[in-house]
């Protein structure tokens, strides 16, 4: 763990959010170097995926969590949140998802998204 206060870290972990910031199965929606992102704290964990869908200009973060997965809300494909894959159409391809690092503990701890890297 690193000491937490800087917005651009190593493997390039930009601070986006406090954990207390982020509502069980609520995605929020952040920039992370121009890239859009949407933030899913679910079961405990905190994932990244793109908020773009790879069927069309579409933003996740206004889709649904369930079961570890996003829906699209304009047409209904689910992308897990662990892989970005969907698991059906009509999207067919993945969308990028990144790796997430938290530091500290409690509702103040800091929640970290590296896109220079996919996870
Ligand atoms: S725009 Fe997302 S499934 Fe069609």
């Amino acid at each position: 763990m690193s000491t937490g206060e800087s917005t651009v870290g190593s493997a390039g972990f930009v601070r986006v959010a406090s954990l207390g910031e982020l509502e069980e199965d609520t995605p929020k929606r952040v920039e992370v170097e121009g890239v859009p992102v949407s933030l899913v704290r679910t079961g405990g964990e905190v994932f990244a995926i793109n908020d773009i869908c790879s069927h069309a200009n579409v933003s996740l973060s206004e889709g649904e969590v369930e079961d570890c997965h996003i829906e699209c809300w304009l047409h209904g494909s689910s992308f897990d949140l662990r892989t970005g894959k969907p698991d059906g159409p009509p999207a067919t391809r993945p969308v990028p998802v990144y790796p997430v690092k938290i530091e500290g503990d409690g509702p103040d701890a800091a929640v970290l998204v590296s896109t220079t890297q996919e996870s």
